[in-house]
């Protein structure tokens, strides 16, 4: 595997050795390896990952880590057809390895995550009206919301996706076969 940023696997070590010497003395582990990622064993194969390099590091340093980051990658549905990330399983599945990492290093370190799509992406929606209609080639409407300040993610990825409901009268989803 190879990757931009980060360290190596076997760079990870002599890292930690030469914080030390530099006068660490207090130590984490960060990482940043998956985004939107909605199978939740890929985020706890990435906390197995992380207590595995920390038990090595700090059988050979003879160091307690305070924290590791499994940093973000949650995924979220962005279609109304995908599935949601398992979060019971994913936290169930996370505490048997932080279980067996304390059985056999005494002490447990904090896990922090960097997930805000997943608290954010979720919990908000952007409601929009119809101001004008052109018939050119194929149907445009204007709305009261402008790409940039409102609704930026699709103009700057281009893969990305963002599901549009259209309303009834009554406030209702539209549920009409299209014509
Ligand atoms: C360091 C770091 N943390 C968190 C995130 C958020 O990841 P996501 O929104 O894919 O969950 C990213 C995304 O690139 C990142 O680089």
């Amino acid at each position: 595997m190879e990757a931009k940023y980060g360290l190596r696997y076997d760079q990870v070590i002599p890292a930690y050795r030469e914080a030390m010497k530099r006068g660490a003395r207090r130590f984490g582990l960060h990482s940043m390896i998956i985004s939107n990622e909605r199978n939740y064993h890929y985020m706890v194969e990435t906390v197995h990952m992380l207590l595995d390099i920390i038990d090595e590091v700090s059988q050979e340093l003879k160091i307690k880590f305070e924290f590791f980051n499994i940093s973000g990658g949650i995924g979220i549905p962005y279609r109304p057809e995908d599935t949601i990330f398992d979060m019971p399983a994913f936290v169930r599945e996370t505490k048997i390895h932080l279980r067996r990492f304390a059985q056999k290093n005494g002490y447990t370190p904090r896990l922090f995550m960097e997930c805000g799509r997943f608290i954010t992406g979720p919990h908000g929606v952007l409601v929009a009206t119809v101001t004008n209609r052109m018939s050119k080639y194929r149907e445009y409407v204007g709305v009261d919301a402008a790409t940039m300040s409102a609704n930026p993610r699709p103009a700057i990825y281009e893969s990305a996706y963002h599901h549009i409901t259209i309303l009834n009268p009554n406030g209702q989803p539209n549920t009409a076969k299209k014509k």
